[in-house]
């Protein structure tokens, strides 16, 4: 008797194991035996049924094959997805995968990974290995921070030195580089092919200072500016000169041509406004429109560009930081994402449900994977956080209920220099309990249950080339470093 339930405990084990997805599925019915194919993919039978949502399916595996129900290529894609991480493949080449029937749907139609390509610069397999991660989490946008302080990686032909200089004022090896219009185009086809849309980030008016190092006279006061190794400055795009704006509207031309997504991040967080505040076309221009100050500036400013996009069919994304306060309105186009927990917890939430603008999600508490598990660099304490900070605490997590939730997101900075080798350690193992966030609809688990699914599939994500890193501090060895 002792042994039949070792070997039952054993076996209910194995199912467990072989059976974990991450995000968890809506619905999963377990089947009895296993299909076996050495040819996976031609043994997948495909039916469109109409009436489903259009990132949902059925995915259904018996002794006699697969077969997948969905309305289009999303939900096709997503089974797939699903049945990577449930079969298993033998030496021989043979696939083994359990019966079972899944009914899948996401919680949250707008799911987003940020990477941060201003202050470190990856290359484009780097780049590309982090949208098949996004794929496999069932992640929809990959939101690509391409202008920075510390470079400007996007080709903008108009433009030249913006990539000439702007991609190497910064000093560290992975510092230096940018994207050519070919290679752009080539990741927003990658990246389609996954059922990713590239959202491009053109942070404006601040984080500018490489594209000021490039052309000096876009700035308020044409000077030649020092570029930080760390943060930003008062070194801005000049909202009261008309050649500054001609030259970001001409920019969005381009950028607009490379990138078809609906949605364009335009930047707006952390815009000091020393400068405005002394600059004699920043003061007239706030006098000719009647705006309060220089924050309403950046509002007027703002909605120019916004507007500039709606007349191109596009929406305008812009960090919370310019719905702090009251002022110029921004026009219908515009949605806001939040982020600033850590300084604002949820003014930027609510303000922005107060003008009705979609939000996204994406607060530093929790789902800044940049910060990590314990202290390093300039991240101390009070900026370091575990993967049951995210499970449990995630301000972004649970928002549905508002009409005006867009999306969720995470994002991978890369200040005080991680460069591409640290990227893994600080996305996973976190990145799971995010991902499960954005699709799982099954109500959360404990995070004890959630977290041995998590270590269950660590063999897996690794063998996919991701490296994990701790989840929580009691697993930072003193032999381990975030470098
Ligand atoms: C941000 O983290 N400055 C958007
Ligand atoms: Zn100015």
């Amino acid at each position: 008797m002792k042994y039949v339930s070792i070997i039952i405990l054993l076996l209910s084990s194995f199912f467990l194991t072989a059976q974990t997805v991450i995000p968890t599925p809506e619905t999963v019915v377990q089947g009895n035996g296993e299909f076996r194919t050495k040819n996976l993919q031609a043994d997948i039978r495909q039916t469109t049924d109409a009436a489903l949502p259009s990132e949902a399916y059925r995915l259904q595996i018996t002794e006699n094959g697969i077969e997948i129900e969905a309305s289009g290529d999303a939900g096709f894609f997503y089974a797939r997805q699903t049945l990577k991480q449930l079969g298993t493949e033998q030496q021989d080449g043979t696939w083994i995968i359990p019966c079972l029937k899944i009914e899948d749907r996401p919680r949250i139609g707008f799911r987003s990974f940020l990477l941060d390509s201003g202050r470190q610069y990856q290359k484009v397999t780097t780049i590309k290995k982090y949208i098949d991660m996004a794929a496999l989490l069932k992640m929809n946008y990959f939101h690509w921070h391409l202008t920075e302080g510390l470079g400007w990686r996007i080709e903008i032909k108009q433009y030249p030195r913006l990539t000439e200089v702007g991609a190497f004022v910064g000093k560290g090896p992975e510092q230096q580089g940018f994207y050519s219009q070919k290679e752009i185009k080539e990741i927003v086809r990658y990246a389609a092919e996954r059922c990713i849309t590239v959202i491009p980030e053109i942070d404006m008016p601040g984080h500018a200072e490489a594209a000021l190092v490039a052309y000096p006279e876009l700035g308020c006061f044409g000077d030649t500016i020092q570029v930080p190794e760390n943060g930003f400055t008062q070194n801005i795009f000049c909202a009261g000169k008309t050649h500054t704006l001609d030259f970001l509207k001409n920019v969005l031309d381009e950028v607009c041509e490379l990138f078809p997504s609906e949605y364009i991040h335009l930047g707006g967080d952390e815009a000091p406004k020393g400068n405005w505040d002394t600059c004699p076309d920043c003061g007239q221009c706030i006098k000719e429109h009647g705006l309060k100050d220089s924050h309403d500036l950046q509002l007027w400013f703002s909605a120019q560009m916004a507007n500039y996009l709606k007349s191109k069919g596009r929406k305008a994304i812009f960090w919370g930081d310019v719905v702090y306060q009251e002022g110029y309105p921004l026009p219908d186009n515009t949605v806001i994402h939040w982020w600033n927990w850590r300084g604002h917890k949820d003014t930027a939430f609510k303000e922005a449900l107060k003008r009705n603008l979609p939000v996204i999600c994406g607060t530093n508490y929790y789902t800044y994977l940049n910060f990590p598990v314990t202290p390093w660099k300039g991240y101390e304490a009070a900026r370091t956080f575990n993967i049951k900070d995210v499970y449990t605490a995630n301000p972004s997590y649970g928002k549905e209920d508002s009409p005006l939730l867009l999306g969720m997101s995470c994002a991978l900075w890369t200040d005080y220099g991680v460069t591409e080798d640290m990227i893994d350690r600080r996305l996973f193992p976190r990145i799971l309990a995010i991902a499960e966030q954005m699709w799982s609809r099954s109500e959360p688990e404990s995070f004890e249950q959630f977290y041995q699914k998590v270590k269950d599939k660590k063999e897996w994500f690794e063998k996919q080339g991701y490296m994990f890193g701790p989840g929580l501090k009691s697993e930072v060895t003193d032999d381990f470093s975030w470098d």
